[in-house]
């Protein structure tokens, strides 16, 4: 998967798919500290990492839920960020990656989950609207370089019906 994204050379969204990963233990131990909130990077807040994965434990894609806001996430990357590996977009995974992180997010009970996206991004924007987004604004931010925009999504406690089905 990494090979993949490096051939791509898209940014690698979630942040933890930056993390050095060629010892496996040492990654999980890594996001297993940030979960805790043990070693976060200046400005980060705890956060949990999740994987996708096929039957064949294949990774599809990666989620990160932040356990909260900080005004810096507000304006740009809010509470969960994900992506599917290039090789398989397009197939519904990104639907049931974001509905199942936001089942995660209810165990933290978040219930009300900020989800941004740049302007450009049509994949990502219909994921977001799909689970039930709302509108709030879009801003232009010149450290993010682009329109970033932000959406809400309620959350509430015991709402299965937003897990959905496997693609
Ligand atoms: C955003 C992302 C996670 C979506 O994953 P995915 O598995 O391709 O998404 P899905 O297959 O579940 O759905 C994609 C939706 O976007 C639509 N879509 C995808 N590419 C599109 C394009 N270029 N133009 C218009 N619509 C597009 C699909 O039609 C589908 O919408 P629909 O279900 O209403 O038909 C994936 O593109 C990705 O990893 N991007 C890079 C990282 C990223 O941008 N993460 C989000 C940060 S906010």
């Amino acid at each position: 998967m990494m090979l993949e994204y490096s051939a791509s050379g898209e940014p690698l969204i979630p942040f933890p798919l930056s993390y050095a990963f060629e010892d496996f233990s040492l990654l999980v131990r890594r996001l297993r500290e940030q979960e805790q909130g043990k070693g976060i990077p200046e400005g980060f807040v705890s956060s949990s990492t999740y994987w996708l994965l096929a039957e064949d434990s294949t990774i599809l894609g990666v989620s990160n839920l932040r356990h909260r806001l900080t005004p810096k996430l507000q304006i740009e990357g809010g509470h969960i960020g994900y992506g599917i590996r290039p090789s398989m977009r397009g197939r519904g995974y990104g639907h049931h990656l974001l509905r199942l992180t936001l089942a995660a997010a209810r165990e933290y009970e978040i219930s009300e989950v900020l989800l941004t996206c740049n302007r450009e991004n049509t994949a990502s924007r219909a994921v977001i609207e799909r689970a039930g987004g709302r509108f709030q604004d879009e801003e232009f931010v010149e450290a993010y370089g682009g329109v970033v925009r932000r959406y809400w999504i309620h959350n509430p406690a015991g709402n299965v019906a937003q897990t959905g089905d496997e693609p």
